[in-house]
């Protein structure tokens, strides 16, 4: 009797275990304005902004599933200052030396050639990135590059004793609009401390899709090599796509010469599983797990609009390179990790 019971429980539990370990979601992770995703796991939870024109949103939820239905959106901030109060771009948010800060680009006027980037800061706790109220605190516009200029990210390199630095997408020209990849030192997680200096510009076919460009840098260090993997050719195409730069160890993030570039794209449309435009991307962990999140379009020819939709998908480390999947196709069940 009692042994029976015993081996009914361990059934129970068997199948609890297994529902729990095959828990599955599927892309996308909203239904329209999903552009230039920030996703991290934080102490249980999901957290995801992405561009919202009108103000910055963070979602948060257990699962990453759970993000669809999250939607009480806490709307984290807006501005109605003049010269910040129109089309806020991009958000990412960073714990870094004790606080959150929110990155994210701005014009006012009505006047896309306004957009600048700026900083926030919000509260203190580690585990909670909506613990408190953001506030604004400063832009961060290089002295010597007051030009347009979106997709701020941070390069953090001073656990590995090198600096902290700013790095970002400006445009170089108007004659064809292009746009390049920038990097400058910051002396606080709020302030620049010196020029930028462009790292890389668009020079191969499959960064020029309708007109050079590099945005959406994002780094990455694994087994002390650093790398930025950013987004190249416009964003409204359908080869916008992920590129990657390579830091030489121990050189100066701040030298063109210090970069390398992979010859080809380590991410693309997938025209066989529907997916068109993948890109500006945002990488992090769960775990030991690597992900990243990621807007995409689902029907060839949709633009830059609010059309693109977040998606997300583990990624693996070969070496010291991030290594992407192909882009998977929409509403496919993908396992939570
Ligand atoms: C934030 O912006 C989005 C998109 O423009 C809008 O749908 C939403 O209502 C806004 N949230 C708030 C609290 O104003």
């Amino acid at each position: 009797m009692l042994r029976s019971f015993s081996a009914k429980i361990l059934i129970v539990l068997a199948t609890v275990v297994a529902t729990a370990s095959a828990a599955t979601y599927t892309n996308p992770l909203n239904q329209q304005r999903g552009a230039d995703p920030c996703m991290r796991y934080i102490n249980g939870r999901y957290y995801l902004t992405a561009t919202q024109n009108a103000n910055i949103t963070m979602w948060s939820s257990p699962t990453i599933e759970g993000l669809k239905a999250a939607s009480a959106a806490t709307s984290v901030f807006t501005d109605s200052t003049a010269g910040r109060n129109f089309d806020f771009w991009a958000p990412e948010f960073w714990y870094l030396s004790g606080r959150w800060y929110i990155y994210y680009a701005v014009a006012g006027n009505r006047d896309d050639n306004t957009h600048r980037l700026h900083v926030l800061q919000g509260g203190t706790d580690a585990n909670n990135p909506l613990s408190a109220k953001y506030t604004y605190v400063n832009s961060l516009i290089p002295s010597n590059f007051n030009a347009w200029a979106v997709d701020g990210s941070i390069l953090d390199l001073t656990s590995s004793g090198g600096g902290l630095y700013f790095i970002f997408s400006g445009k170089t020209t108007d004659a064809v609009w292009t746009q390049c990849t920038y990097i400058a030192p910051m002396s606080s997680p709020t302030a620049l401390s010196g020029p930028a200096s462009q790292i890389s510009c668009p020079t191969l076919s499959w960064e020029k899709a309708a007109t050079p460009v590099q945005e959406g840098p994002e780094a990455i260090t694994v087994g002390g090599v650093t790398r930025i993997v950013y987004s190249a050719s416009h964003c409204s195409t359908d080869d916008y796509a992920l590129g990657m730069l390579t830091l030489t160890t121990g050189a100066n993030p701040l030298l063109a010469s210090s970069w390398t570039k992979a010859a080809n794209p380590v991410f693309t449309k997938n025209t066989a599983n529907g997916v068109y435009g993948p890109g500006h991307h945002f990488m992090f962990q769960k775990d030991s797990q690597w992900m990243f999140a990621y807007h995409g379009k689902s029907a060839p020819g949709q633009g830059c609009g609010d059309l693109r939709t977040t998606r997300v998908q583990p990624f693996s480390i070969s070496g010291t390179t991030p290594v992407f999947p192909a882009a998977a196709r929409i509403n496919v069940a993908l396992t939570e990790p």
